[in-house]
């Protein structure tokens, strides 16, 4: 399963990048405002570090709008991903824009009707918002479950990439259902490391060489 950051931090994106489990970036308009300075740069700059896949999502709400910002967009860089919102508007934009070979991620999925549209428009990936289905008291890791299903049902090439993780747990059910990529915060990939054992195992293993090589010397 891939690997991506949500985020559009530069000096989170830096530290993550070079550990090597990373595999492209996912922003969103919320994200991006909360970096100073130009975004298109902000983007571009992304897209050398990681070389991999990196989300750049329009703002405009009608079809030809979204077609005209998507191409702005993938000319920042090859890697760019044009996302778009899932609505009416997105699902004409995303055939267009997937028909002249961009790829485009469609995001806020909250239904596997959404993702199944999605994919029949030639999105490369969908993105189902788990966490946030999670705050309303409904599953957000059934919805990954279901659209799984449907999309080996229908061998559809789309990927799901599962958006607001929010925690652990989101990662490895999101794995361990196939999903192809999770995008999560910086803090939950840095979640993904910690494990109480492996600390007090190192910490054993050095302090047991060390008083082993002070009897030696
Ligand atoms: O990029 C979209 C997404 O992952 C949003 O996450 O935490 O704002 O629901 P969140």
């Amino acid at each position: 399963m891939k690997l991506f950051i949500d985020s559009g931090n530069l000096k989170e994106i830096e530290s993550l990048v070079p550990l090597g489990i990373i595999d492209g970036i996912t922003t969103n308009p919320s994200l991006l405002a909360k970096e100073p300075g130009d975004y298109k740069q902000i983007l571009k700059k992304i897209c050398q570090i990681v070389q991999g896949p990196t989300s750049a999502e329009v703002v405009a709400t009608d079809a030809e709008g979204m077609i005209r910002e998507g191409r702005e967009l993938a000319a920042i860089d090859d890697h760019i991903v044009v996302k778009v919102p899932f609505t009416r508007e997105g699902v004409k934009a995303c055939k267009a824009l997937s028909s002249e070979g961009t790829r485009v991620n469609v995001t806020l999925i909250f239904s596997p009707a959404q993702a199944l549209l999605a994919a029949k428009v030639g999105a490369t990936y969908v993105s189902p918002f788990v966490g946030r289905l999670d705050d309303i008291a409904t599953s957000g890791m059934n919805l990954i479950s279901e659209i799984v299903e449907i999309f080996e049902n229908y061998q559809f090439t789309t990927e799901i990439l599962v958006a607001s993780t929010r925690g652990p747990m989101h990662i490895i059910e999101a794995a361990r259902m196939g999903a192809d990529i999770c995008t999560c915060p910086a803090k939950v990939i840095d979640a993904l490391f910690n494990h109480p054992l492996t600390d007090i195992g190192l910490a054993n293993f050095l302090k047991d060489w060390e008083k082993a090589q002070s009897v030696r010397a």
